[in-house]
């Protein structure tokens, strides 16, 4: 027996552990790794459906709609109105200039999650 074949499965298996946690890093982020409780989850599928196609999360370049990112941790919303759930809640359920009204699709529990979620930003 060659003392390097006793080598070669624990050194391909600490490279596989290497390139598994550099994939881990570059994988797009899912909820556990961004630390999301259930309520913040849901309220994640919910915004990738209805939100996610005007409104960027993570970055903030602005879309069809501003960007959502930070919303919460500035004083104030791109409207000018106080950053608090309840001018969120009204643009959500009532929607505002060109952005649609989602209070006929999503129930009080939907944008509730919703807004638990935009608070994580
Ligand atoms: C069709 C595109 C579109 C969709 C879908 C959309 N928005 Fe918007 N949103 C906009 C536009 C455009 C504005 C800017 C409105 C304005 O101030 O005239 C806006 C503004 C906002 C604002 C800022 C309000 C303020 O007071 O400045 C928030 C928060 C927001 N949207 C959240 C959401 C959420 C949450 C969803 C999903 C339920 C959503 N939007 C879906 C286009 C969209």
């Amino acid at each position: 027996m060659f003392p390097m074949r006793r080598l070669l499965l624990p050194v391909f298996c600490a490279a596989s552990l290497v390139l598994l946690a550099a994939c881990a890093k570059s994988a797009p982020k899912t909820d556990a790794g961004l630390g999301l409780n259930a309520q913040q989850t849901a309220g994640r599928r919910i915004f990738q459906a209805d939100c996610a196609s005007c409104h960027h999360a993570y970055s903030s370049a602005g879309s069809k709609g501003p960007s959502v990112k930070s919303l919460f941790k500035k004083s104030y919303l791109p409207s000018g109105l106080p950053a608090n759930d309840r001018f969120v809640r009204g643009t959500i359920v009532s929607g505002r200039g060109m952005m649609p009204g989602f209070g006929a699709a999503l129930t009080g529990q939907q944008v509730e999650d919703l807004l638990a979620y935009l608070h994580t930003l």
